[in-house]
């Protein structure tokens, strides 16, 4: 099976590259913004065509939340017809496409987990044009939507990696303490596309590792599982951090239906962070 990552160079995308290479029957086909930006529809359609892939992971997008709100031309440009080019590649090759997408598609405003036929309602630009991304990808023949969140991951930027900078300059630092949701590490997800990919699923599947947390409770389990002390976690409101997008209170995934595929569920968030912490 011949499997094209999108954003194969980021944190999903970088995690189903490591987790596909040298796996028996599977050849992992890298797609990076060198390759094709998605900015440009004709290189993305010529570069999947001319790979001729069993299977699209489109990880790709632009994933900065607050420059997506105050660069909504780019960010629809990049995540929806983006997207459309995979799409119509996809099609031209008849291979199946899997999206990544995220849990701010949704507005936080249900009292529980999201479930995957929970409609949508974004509260910024990025949740909005990677809803648009998902209904493309849903168009296509046996097109999979894989909706997790919270990512974190060894390569680029990250949550983690903030704090653990933060600690090393501060004695305090003040984190989100109203929204809750649940860390997931990359490579968690890249098994759980693969499983996806090998039983054939489409539709729409919430993936998360277990356990739920808000940014604040999250912070202080980095500081925990590194031995830092002396660094108080101050708690503060969504408002009171004042960012150009908002964000959902409630991120939380009911992960039901992939538990059912896969027969199991990720592991606790808190456990995956400890061993990813240990590796970093
Ligand atoms: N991060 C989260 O918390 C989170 C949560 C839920 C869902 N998701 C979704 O999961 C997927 C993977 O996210 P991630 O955390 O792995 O993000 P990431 O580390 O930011 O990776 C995104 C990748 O997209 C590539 N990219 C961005 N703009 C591009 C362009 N114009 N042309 C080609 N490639 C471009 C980046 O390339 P460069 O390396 O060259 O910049 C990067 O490799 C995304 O679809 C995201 O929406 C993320």
């Amino acid at each position: 099976m011949r499997i094209a990552v999108t954003g194969a160079a980021g944190g999903v995308g970088g995690s189903l590259m490591a987790l596909l290479a040298g796996r028996d029957g599977v050849e992992a086909l890298p797609v990076t913004r060198k390759e094709a930006d998605l900015a440009d529809g004709a290189a993305v359609r010529d570069v999947i065509s001319r790979l001729k892939p069993d299977v699209v992971v489109h990880c790709a997008a632009m994933t900065a939340v607050d420059q997506c709100e105050t660069d909504k031309d780019l960010a629809r440009r990049i995540n929806v017809e983006g997207t459309r080019a995979v799409a119509d590649a996809v099609r031209g090759v008849k291979a199946r496409l899997v999206y990544i997408s995220t849990d701010y598609v949704f507005d936080g405003a249900k009292n529980g987990p999201y479930a995957p036929d929970d409609p949508p309602h974004p509260l910024n630009v990025y949740g909005l044009t990677k809803w648009e991304g998902e209904k493309i990808a849903l168009d296509t023949s046996g097109g999979l939507v894989v909706r997790s969140s919270w990512l974190f991951s060894r390569r680029g930027k990250s949550f983690v990696r903030t704090v653990l900078e933060l600690a090393a300059r501060q004695s305090e630092i003040k984190m989100v303490n109203d929204q809750t949701g649940t860390p997931t590490w990359s490579k968690d997800l890249a098994a759980a596309i693969l499983v996806c990919i090998e039983k054939k699923a489409s539709g729409i599947l919430h993936v998360t590792n277990t356990g739920e947390c808000t940014w604040r409770e999250y912070a202080k389990k980095i500081l925990a599982l590194r031995g830092i002390s002396g660094v108080t976690v101050m708690p503060i409101t969504s408002d009171e951090l004042g960012r150009p997008a908002r964000r959902p209170k409630n991120s939380r995934l009911d992960c039901s239906a992939y538990v059912a595929l896969a027969g199991q569920p990720l592991r606790r968030w808190d456990e995956a962070l400890k061993e990813m912490l240990e590796t970093l």
